[in-house]
């Protein structure tokens, strides 16, 4: 059989790190072990059933069965338009300023191809999302780390980029709420972003995945900084804000050249979402929030939890302000690999190791809330019993 060897591009492509833990998880269930797995980053919650009842009802006309316009959906991106309007105060024109992503995962990974050259670079923030990486790959850009320190609460510093780098730079991707380590941003971080992308020529994209997730006030949009419209766009997906993780839908939205472009590669590339999907996806966005808000408050029980149960066993690390993710620092000792090793083989509780998300995430492991009060705490008490931390000695 011939070999016919990859591409440079997908020689490029980091390793598949993630699918490679699912396994070893999967070895250490097939000893027949109660793994607690809080690793994953899809939400263990179903669609509401609104959504679902929209998307039944569309499956059943059949015109919607058909191609989709290349596009999308006027309709779609008029809802988007509204609901930037309603939650965020920010006003968009649909026609211009939006675009239907096939999840925002499909627009990471295109758009340093839409905007950036080989050889030009990307700014990513690190610990981060690892498809940044992906995209500025397949883009044959240069990566450009942007260090989110814990003693700057995990947002960015622009001062700790190189100047040659900040030069070359073409594309900013930023996440919060932040996965991995849960933090929220401040008004002065996005007007910062702002100023700093400005000056330097640089397109901002905001990966707002764990948009409604917060728990210390509303979810910021960065679109709400003033002039962020001029640097740069925000990437919404209905994933986790709805549990939709499985329709593969997500907007793009903001700057209208960004937006070109990138409608531009999709044309290409796909036709679209699937109509019905559209349909759940615009009755999702129009209809009353609350669900949104139950979600959030359900994530921020078991965060309440999860910190009371780790404070009894003396694991301290920060509160995260938003998403469902938990970052903690490993006890001395070990390293993020060796930790987690040690968690599976020695708990049998899988959680994600730091270094994951890139250099300096190196010392910390990513705990998800994606499971009920009990399996959390009991995760923590089976932790507590293998005595690695150092509990506060009553006085
Ligand atoms: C930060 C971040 N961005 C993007 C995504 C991808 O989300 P989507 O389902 O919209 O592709 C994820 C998924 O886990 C994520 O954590």
């Amino acid at each position: 059989m011939k070999h016919f060897a990859p591409s440079i591009a997908i020689d490029r492509l980091p390793d598949p790190v993630f699918a490679e833990l699912a396994q070893r998880i999967g070895s250490v269930k097939a000893a027949g072990h109660d793994v607690i797995t809080l690793g994953q980053g899809t939400p263990d919650q179903t669609t509401p059933v609104h959504i679902l009842d929209a998307l039944r009802q569309a499956i059943d006309d059949a015109s919607n069965l058909q191609y989709p316009p290349f596009r999308g959906h006027d309709f779609l991106k008029q809802a988007v338009a509204n609901f930037y309007e309603s939650e965020f105060g920010v006003s968009i024109d649909p026609a211009t300023e939006v675009a239907i992503l096939l999840g925002s995962k499909a627009g990471i990974v295109a758009l340093p191809q839409t905007i950036v050259n080989p050889g030009e670079g990307v700014i990513v923030p690190d610990p981060g999302y690892p498809d940044y990486l992906s995209g500025a790959a397949l883009a044959g850009a240069y990566p450009i780390t942007l260090p989110l320190l814990a003693e700057n609460s995990f947002l960015p510093d622009y001062n700790l980029l190189d100047s040659l780098d900040v030069e070359r730079a073409r594309m900013l991707f930023l996440n919060y709420p932040s996965n991995p380590t849960g933090a929220t941003a401040t008004a002065e971080a996005f007007e910062q972003t702002v100023a700093f992308a400005d000056a330097h020529d640089i397109c901002v994209v905001h990966d707002l995945a764990y948009g409604g997730i917060s728990f210390d006030g509303p979810t910021r949009s960065f679109l709400q900084t003033e002039g962020a419209k001029n640097v740069g766009i925000e990437l919404f997906s209905l994933s986790k804000r709805f549990n939709m993780s499985g329709f593969r839908i997500a907007f793009a939205i903001g700057n209208p050249s960004v937006i070109a472009s990138i409608e531009t590669y999709q044309e290409h590339l796909y036709v679209s979402a699937f109509t019905p999907i559209q349909h759940a996806a615009t009755v999702a966005l129009s209809s009353d929030q609350t669900c949104v808000r139950e979600l959030s408050a359900l994530y921020e029980t078991r965060r309440d939890a999860l910190f009371g149960a780790l404070n009894e066993i003396g694991w301290v690390g920060p509160v995260p302000g938003g998403s469902f993710f938990v970052w903690l620092p490993v006890p001395s000792g070990f390293t993020s690999q060796s930790f987690t090793d040690h968690l599976l083989d020695e708990a049998h509780v899988a959680v994600t190791p730091g270094h994951f998300f890139g250099t300096y995430g190196e010392g910390y492991v990513r705990i998800s809330l994606i499971a009920d009060v009990d399996r959390l705490v009991e995760a923590v008490k089976r932790i507590g019993t293998l005595q690695l931390f150092q509990t506060a000695v009553a006085e």
